[in-house]
This record gives C-alpha cells, sequence and structure tokens, in this order.
C-alpha cells in the first residue's frame, strides 16, 4: 500500500470531503500522519480570502522543497483552489495532480494511471458522492459531519464558494439517514448536517430541511442533531416548530448576518434586510427561547460608511448574538463584487472596524456566558480540557463549551453540570448528580 498524506483548510464541508477522498483512494493507500512518510501528499484547499489561499501557497512552496530532497512522491492540490487555478502549478511542478470538488472519483485512476488526465476540475450538476462512506480519519468518535448538499446557488456578490463548489444539489435523503443510522450504531452521539445553506435542502420537491430533521432526530432520544448554515432569507418558522420539538435537536442557530445596513446588504446579494433579519431572530427567541444565536460579520466591504458599520455595531447589540465569526472583506477576483464594485475601505479602516466589531462581541459573549451562571446543563462529554488534565470539556445544546473537573467521568457520555463561573469563551462547571 502506498502512503497518503491529506492536510486540510477551509470549512467543514471541506474537512468532510477530506473523508470522501481517503475513502476513495483506501483500497490502494493507507493514511499516514506524516507528509515526509508519504508517497502521496493531497492538500484540501480553500479560497474564502486571501490569506487562506497565501497560506496554502506557503505551504506547497514547504512541501516542494521536501519532495526534492527526500524520495520521489506526488503532491496533489484538490477542494476550492482547485476550481479556481486548475493548471496553474502544473508548469512549474509545484503540483503534479489537481482535483476540484466534484473530481474526487477520479482520484484512483489518476493516482494508478500515468496517462489519465491529471487536472481534474469540471463542476456537476449531480455529484453528491452516492454510495462512498466517508473515512472518518479525523474523527473523535463521538461527533460527526455529515454533508446533507453542495454547492451553492446564493452568489453573495462577495463570495467564490458558487464558482468553486457549483451549483447548488441536495443529497438524497435515505442515504443521509443510513449514514446516521450507522454512525449512531458505531456509538457516535452528536451528527451535524452540513450545507452552504440548509434551509434550502430539497429532494424531489416534497421533502424539504424540516422533515430530514425531524426524520434525523426522531430516531434516537440520546442522539444529538446540530446543524449548519441557515441562510436568513430561508430559515422557515416550520424549521423552528420541528427544533422546538425534538429536545435533542441542538438549541443553535448559526446565522450569518454579514452586515447590519440594509444598504450594504442589498450590494452583498443577500436578499434580505437589517428589519427582516432581526424579524428571524425575534421569531428564534420566540419560538426557542434557550436557543443561542451565531453569526458571520464582514467589516469593510465596498462602499462600507461610518454610518453602516455603526449599524452593523447595534444590529449585534439587538440581535445579542452568543458567538460570532468576523472577517475583514477580502477581495476575491471572479466574483460580482472583484468585477463590478470598486474595494474602497482603505486596510486600515477594515481594521479599525473590525477591532470594534470583535471588541463589541467580546462583551456580548462575555454577558451571554454570565447569564449561564447558575443554571445546569446536559453536557455531552469530548474529551480533556485543553488546559489541564484534571479537567474535561463538553459541549451543552446551545454549542456552549463547558470545563468541569473530570472526577470519573468519561467522553462521549451525558453529564449534568452547573455553571459555577465563566470567560468570555469558555463557562466553568461542577458536575451534578444525573438525577437532580
Ligand atoms: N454559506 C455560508 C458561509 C460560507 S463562507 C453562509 O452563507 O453563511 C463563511 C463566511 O466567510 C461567510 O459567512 C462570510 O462571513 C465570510 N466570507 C465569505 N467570503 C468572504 C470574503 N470575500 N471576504 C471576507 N469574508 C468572507
Ligand atoms: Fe457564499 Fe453566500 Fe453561498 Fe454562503 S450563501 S456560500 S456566503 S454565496
Ligand atoms: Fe473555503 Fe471552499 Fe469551504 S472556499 S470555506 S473550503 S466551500
Amino acid at each position: 500500500m502506498k502512503q497518503l498524506y491529506i492536510e486540510t483548510y477551509g470549512c467543514q464541508m471541506n474537512f468532510a470531503d477530506s473523508e470522501i477522498v481517503a475513502s476513495v483512494l483506501s483500497a490502494t493507500h493507507s493514511l499516514c500522519e506524516k507528509a515526509q512518510d508519504a508517497d502521496v501528499i493531497i492538500l484540501n484547499t480553500c479560497s474564502i480570502r486571501e490569506n487562506a489561499e497565501q497560506k496554502v501557497l506557503k505551504r506547497l512552496e514547504e512541501l516542494h522543497a521536501l519532495q526534492k530532497k527526500g524520495k520521489s512522491r506526488r503532491i496533489g492540490l484538490i477542494g476550492c483552489m482547485a476550481s479556481r487555478y486548475k493548471t496553474q502549478w502544473m508548469e512549474s511542478r509545484l503540483v503534479d495532480f489537481v482535483a476540484g470538488p466534484d473530481a474526487y472519483r477520479f482520484l484512483p485512476e489518476m493516482l494508478t494511471d500515468a496517462e489519465a488526465p491529471q487536472v481534474r476540475t469540471e463542476l456537476s450538476l449531480d455529484e453528491t458522492y452516492l454510495g462512498i462512506t466517508p473515512l472518518r480519519y479525523q474523527s473523535n468518535g463521538i461527533s460527526a459531519f455529515v454533508p446533507i448538499m453542495r454547492g451553492c446557488n446564493n452568489f453573495c456578490t462577495y463570495c467564490v464558494v458558487p464558482y468553486t463548489r457549483g451549483r447548488e444539489r441536495s443529497r438524497n435523503p435515505e442515504s443521509v439517514l443510513q449514514e446516521i443510522r450507522d454512525l449512531a450504531e458505531k456509538g457516535y452521539k452528536e451528527i451535524t448536517l452540513l450545507g452552504q445553506n440548509v434551509n434550502s435542502y430539497r429532494w424531489e420537491n416534497a421533502y424539504d430541511f424540516p422533515r430530514l430533521m425531524a426524520d434525523a432526530a426522531g430516531m434516537d432520544p440520546k442522539l444529538r442533531i446540530r446543524f449548519t448554515t441557515s441562510h436568513p432569507k430561508d430559515l422557515s418558522d416550520g424549521l423552528l416548530e420541528v427544533m422546538a420539538a425534538y429536545p435533542n435537536i441542538c438549541k443553535n442557530i448559526h446565522l450569518p448576518a454579514q452586515s447590519g445596513s440594509t444598504e450594504v446588504l442589498r450590494r452583498m446579494n443577500r436578499k434580505y434586510t437589517r428589519e427582516s433579519y432581526l424579524e428571524r431572530v425575534e421569531s428564534i427567541r420566540r419560538h426557542l427561547p434557550d436557543a443561542t444565536i451565531s453569526t458571520d460579520l464582514i467589516s469593510g466591504f465596498c462602499g462600507e460608511t461610518e454610518e453602516d458599520h455603526r449599524q452593523t455595531l447595534s444590529l449585534m447589540e439587538t440581535a445579542r448574538f452568543d458567538y460570532a465569526f468576523m472577517f475583514k472583506y477580502s477581495e476575491r477576483s471572479g466574483t460580482y463584487a472583484a468585477k463590478h464594485l470598486a474595494d474602497d475601505i482603505p486596510d486600515e479602516v477594515k481594521t479599525a472596524r473590525l477591532e470594534e466589531v470583535i471588541a463589541l462581541q467580546r462583551q456580548l459573549s462575555y454577558e451571554s456566558h454570565r447569564k449561564d451562571i447558575g443554571k445546569t446543563f446536559e453536557i455531552l462529554v469530548e474529551g480533556p480540557s485543553k488546559r489541564s488534565d484534571a479537567h474535561l470539556f463538553g459541549r451543552n445544546s446551545q454549542n456552549k463549551v463547558i470545563v468541569f473537573p473530570k472526577e470519573d467521568c468519561q467522553a462521549g457520555t451525558y453529564v449534568h453540570v452547573k455553571v459555577i463561573d465563566c470567560t468570555t469563551a469558555t463557562l466553568l462547571g461542577e458536575k451534578v448528580q444525573n438525577n437532580a
């Protein structure tokens, strides 16, 4: 068997895809943990922001140097950068083969047949990797990610995903549910359903995302179900009702706002306004009073005024986000914004606004955590705490991390923990009797 080393960048979708790749190559390649030991090195890459691509290019140069020194090996570029750059690094021999997100079934032939085309970046309308069981080599055996759809049709003007991953397509629900059932039988306790916009999941018109959630959650009350990401324009009350009906559907909604200014949202082609976003937040609060809401925010998008930026800060305060991923706008070639809108906010202004957004979120996260002091949560124990051997950590339904003294608890079990203190990032707790 040849040795295969895979390094993954970017979103959970890419991490899930790396497990598809490991699976399609498993007949001829076994995984190894270090690039030096590998016959084949694969980088599964991300293009979402410029610094994501720069990180990969730096790594490719490092690997190229390694390749010149040691035994002969092949280096492959896959994922979103493969879609964008295709043959670009083939001539310089920085990479030996390239496969885009819909071309992973070709990898075995690319790696074993020297005559086979070594660049496959065509996107598909229907590839969902049906019939391939992911090789879950990155897993802790407790939580697993299950993609339910691929691609994206939304064309937010700043975003490369519709170009790198192609048209949106949903996966057959029977195969999704079978995969979840198999994971539950193997002892997994938490499943996260993945898609760029899960609310537009649909199979043969009648079967939609709320139904898939109900069927997944109805399987086993001890199996937690999460999902990400929800596009605000498509988050329905029907889904919130299903979430309220099943205690094992986790009460966290990731609802990327991107901006608090209707004018900026319009230029981003997000298809909702500040008001309709806040109306969705209110509906979440009404249906699911215990839910946390997390978000993504971009600072310094084309034409963002100081007033637009203030509107983002005020949206954050009104929505009271529990946590957020916050980014500086990074222009991506090929997108609508790159072609038609000026990237006119100076970098120092972008940075200053981003810092303000981060500082406000830190305060909101801290307040969100403080409110939990004195409450008791059921948490799924994931493993030892990073900071201390004497502590374990787990997550509650709201997706907050709780650290607590180890005692006799095991990873993969549910325990009840009472929160006694907090930081901006973590709750600190102590175990209480499960029947308390
Ligand atoms: N499909 C998801 C998000 C995918 S990308 C959604 O629609 O919400 C994750 C996040 O990266 C986005 O929510 C956005 O906040 C950020 N992002 C995407 N393109 C970006 C760009 N060009 N510059 C900065 N941030 C970007
Ligand atoms: Fe990108 Fe928008 Fe699609 Fe999300 S919904 S992946 S931000 S185009
Ligand atoms: Fe990056 Fe592609 Fe995911 S651009 S965020 S790896 S879909």
